[in-house]
């Protein structure tokens, strides 16, 4: 047995913040942030709107594009960095406001690999029927541990949610997923605070605020995406060729290009919704694949490869067939 992809859907909060409205808030330039990311807008939550009210939406639609009552839905998992609250965990919260008390819910904390971390472990449990429909979310309201002083990274994030309903299938579906991760990496990017580890105002210098090495993060995620979209294609015997979608996290245009020439893929074959998203960490990849698959690019039967790299550092691999 395997598992398929139902259903998509994506929701994005009102407001959309510019380039150029970025121009007026820190040193920055629309040319540079095109030229250096592919950006040129992004969606920002509004004042009180939270993870778990975007993850609802993208969740509803999700649903609604599988034709599933939440009724239905005996699994729940969430990828964010960014939950409403230290717990209930997200999950619990979209739980709630489904109705469907009773079923497993629970979110990952693996930035923005999150998504194909949280469909990994779907994967597993409705692949040996545990789960005869789940609901995996990926999630994120960054706008909100952004530094909107820092022009080094309040250019690159925003806000937004993505979902995917899996169910049983003979066939696949879900080929294989390949998660990694390398903690010794954790100084590239991070978020000093927590609860565990409270912001001393004495001797802590840096804001409770995403922190990152940009450069260097840029050198090991073309590394690492291209090992593992290499492991994917290795582990099922396949040719670069069989892949007709490249669905990639939307971090930055130029790592996008640079998985894209390691799989021969010409650029109209990668579904790019940076420009208008910026980098939504965990709701980044389901977002783009709902975008392609409403807007007709993506068809049953196409193969596809889903990638993701992020804090942790963290990176994943999802091939499957939709
Ligand atoms: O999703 C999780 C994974 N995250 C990523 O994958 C992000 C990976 N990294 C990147 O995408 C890129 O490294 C950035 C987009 C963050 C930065 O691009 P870069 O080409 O690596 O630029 P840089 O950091 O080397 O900075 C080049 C110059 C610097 O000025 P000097 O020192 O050369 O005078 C920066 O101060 O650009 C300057 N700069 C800016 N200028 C205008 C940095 N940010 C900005 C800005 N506007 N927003």
């Amino acid at each position: 047995m395997y598992s398929t992809i139902a259903g998509t859907g994506r929701y994005l909060p009102e407001r959309v913040l510019s380039n150029h409205d970025l121009e007026k808030i820190v040193d920055t330039t629309d040319e540079w942030i095109r030229e250096r990311t592919g950006i040129e807008r992004r969606h920002i939550a509004a004042p009180g709107e939270t993870t778990a009210d975007l993850a609802e939406k993208a969740a509803r639609r999700a649903m609604e594009a599988a034709g599933v009552t939440p009724a239905e839905i005996d699994f729940l998992v969430v990828g964010t960095t960014t939950p409403d609250v230290v717990f209930p965990n997200v999950g619990c919260l979209v739980q709630e406001r489904l109705g469907i008390a009773g079923c497993a819910a629970f979110s990952v904390e693996a930035a923005c690999s999150g998504f194909i971390y949280a469909l990994s472990v779907a994967d597993r449990f409705v692949a040996t029927g545990k789960s005869r429909c789940a609901l995996v979310i990926g999630a994120e309201t960054l706008s909100r541990i952004t530094d909107w002083n820092d022009r080094t990274t309040c250019v690159l994030f925003g806000d937004g949610a993505g979902a995917v309903v899996l169910k049983p299938a003979a066939e696949p579906g879900i080929i294989s997923t390949h998660l990694a991760a390398d903690g010794g990496y954790k100084d590239l990017l991070y978020h000093p605070y927590g609860p565990s580890r409270q912001r001393d105002p004495e001797r802590d210098v840096e804001g409770p605020f995403i922190q990152m090495k940009g450069n260097e993060v840029f050198k090991v995620a073309v590394k690492t995406l291209q090992g593992i979209v290499d492991v994917a294609l290795k582990a099922n015997g396949m040719d670069q060729s069989a892949v007709n979608w490249l669905i990639p996290h939307q971090a930055n245009l130029r790592i996008i290009q640079a998985t894209a020439k390691r799989l021969g893929l010409s650029m109209e074959r990668v579904i790019c919704t940076l420009q208008d998203h910026g980098n939504t960490s965990a709701a980044s990849v389901p977002m783009a694949l709902d975008v392609a698959v409403r807007d007709g690019r993506i068809r049953r039967g196409d193969t596809l490869l889903l990638e993701a790299f992020g804090g942790g550092l963290t990176w994943g691999a999802c091939l499957l067939r939709y």
